[in-house]
């Protein structure tokens, strides 16, 4: 069949929808580009707050009425369990998000609401890659273990699996065979890698083991939590070069009452300690978080204390969301008692705030040397030539370069989320 995958969500999402992409390739089936073109679409949902959730099912309720056969994947489904055929009466079948491996078993069975919720297993599929260019996602481990008051994440992605470093190193392995100069680890808390098991400084150990494949260039992962930041982790930062100094580490809020409510087992100055051991390490180490707005009982005594960490973390970046009540989670029985007003204005001040930190923290690298991995022409301007440092910043330059070769280059000038380079 003609097939599409649509993606919405995280990067777990993307790596999953391609990893299905590359299960149906194998399969026999064909991949297209357009809607129209295609036979099969499935859709891979998100349900982290209520407005991704309705988005993915929108969509597919939309293609379902076209008469294409039609797929749900991902986290939705597994919120709404057998109620998806409600939802959507002319749904063909639904895989949650450890399931996506059966589908073209499912697709090849002319299916009628098939549901596979997919429990706790072990997903199959997680290493098919379709590999497009330099760049790769792996995914190490699934399902989270921690219990943060707000996130539908546990529920809907089951327990903690980390999958063997054999694997891994041999997925990694062959990635690199095929082109890829860069990979990104992916895991709900990827610091957590091995930590069922009992296994202490897994993660380090899985870097480093990886560090060893020549022509892997960059390795990156996502997303942390500040007490995954060791020792370990640090050695492994100074030891090998390709480990990028770049961490996407999740504040969710700069108050001590909303951190202990949202059960994220740090205080304020736990976390701000964690990014004092990585700035004294390397002055440039890029930082970048999420953070939550107007969760129950969020006074604005609250917010400026999630506005002064943000400062005094000097966060590279931030992703900025307003509290969402998700259904079966701690928080979803308090009342979501910060009005829509105020959490829209919290979010503006904040995102002000970055642009503002974002712009004066670029600012100090201009005259400093990057080392930019390219990646193709610039979006917004074509003449000009992007890529990113190993803070995962945005460089563009005038000039050109193989995608996926690293060149140095001079900063020059710089805006809130772009730098300006030159070539040397
Ligand atoms: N409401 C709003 N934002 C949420 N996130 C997770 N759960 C919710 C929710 N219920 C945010 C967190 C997380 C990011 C992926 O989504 O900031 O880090
Ligand atoms: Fe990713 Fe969470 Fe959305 Fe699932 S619910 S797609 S894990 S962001």
């Amino acid at each position: 069949m003609k097939f599409l995958v649509h993606t919405y969500g995280c990067q777990m999402n993307v790596r999953d929808s391609e990893a299905v992409e590359a299960l149906m390739i194998a399969a026999g089936h064909e991949k297209v580009e357009s809607e129209a073109e295609a036979e099969l679409v499935i859709v891979n949902s998100c349900t982290v707050r209520q407005k991704a959730e309705d988005k993915a099912v929108g969509k597919t309720g939309y293609l379902c009425s076209t008469g294409k056969m039609t797929g749900l994947m991902g986290c939705a489904v597994k919120r709404l369990g057998a109620d998806v055929f409600k939802v959507l009466p002319k749904l063909d079948f639904a895989v949650g998000p450890r399931a996506f491996g059966m589908i073209p078993r499912i697709v090849a069975s002319n299916p009628h609401h098939v549901l596979e919720l997919g429990d706790d297993l072990v997903p199959e599929g997680l290493d098919a890659h379709e590999v497009k260019g330099f760049q790769a996602f792996v995914t190490v481990l699934v399902g989270c273990d921690n219990r943060c008051s707000y996130c539908i994440v546990p529920d809907v992605r089951g327990h903690e699996y980390s999958r063997p470093e054999d694997e891994i190193a041999a997925e990694v392995e062959s990635l690199v065979r095929n082109g890829v100069k860069e990979v990104c680890l992916l895991g709900q808390s990827v610091l957590r890698y091995g930590a069922r098991d009992g296994k202490k400084d897994a993660f380090p150990h899985l870097l480093e083991r990886l560090c060893q494949i020549p022509g892997l260039e960059r390795i990156r992962f996502t997303s942390a939590h500040p007490s995954g930041c060791t020792d370990e982790l640090l050695r492994i930062y100074r030891t090998y070069p390709q480990v990028c100094r770049h961490l996407h580490l999740p504040v969710q809020s700069g108050s001590d009452r909303i951190l202990k409510e949202m059960g994220r087992r740090y205080t304020r100055e736990e976390y701000l300690k964690a990014v004092r051991k990585l700035r004294d390490f390397d002055p440039e180490f890029a930082l970048t978080t999420d953070i939550i707005v107007g969760y129950p009982g969020e006074t604005d005594e609250d917010f400026e204390a999630t506005r002064s960490l943000m400062e005094e973390a000097g966060f590279d970046n931030s992703f900025v969301f307003k509290y969402s009540p998700r259904p079966g989670t701690r928080s979803a029985k308090l009342p979501d008692d910060v009005s829509k007003e105020e959490k829209e204005r919290r979010n503006q001040v904040l995102l002000a705030d970055q642009e503002a930190r974002g712009l004066a923290r670029n600012r100090k690298l201009v005259g400093t040397v990057r080392e930019v991995m390219a990646e193709g022409p610039s979006k917004r301007n074509k003449a000009r030539f992007s890529g990113r440092d190993g803070g995962n910043r945005i460089v563009v330059w005038e000039g050109e370069a193989v995608p996926g070769t690293i060149v140095p280059l001079r900063i020059v000038d710089a805006h809130a989320q772009i730098l300006i380079g030159e070539t040397i």
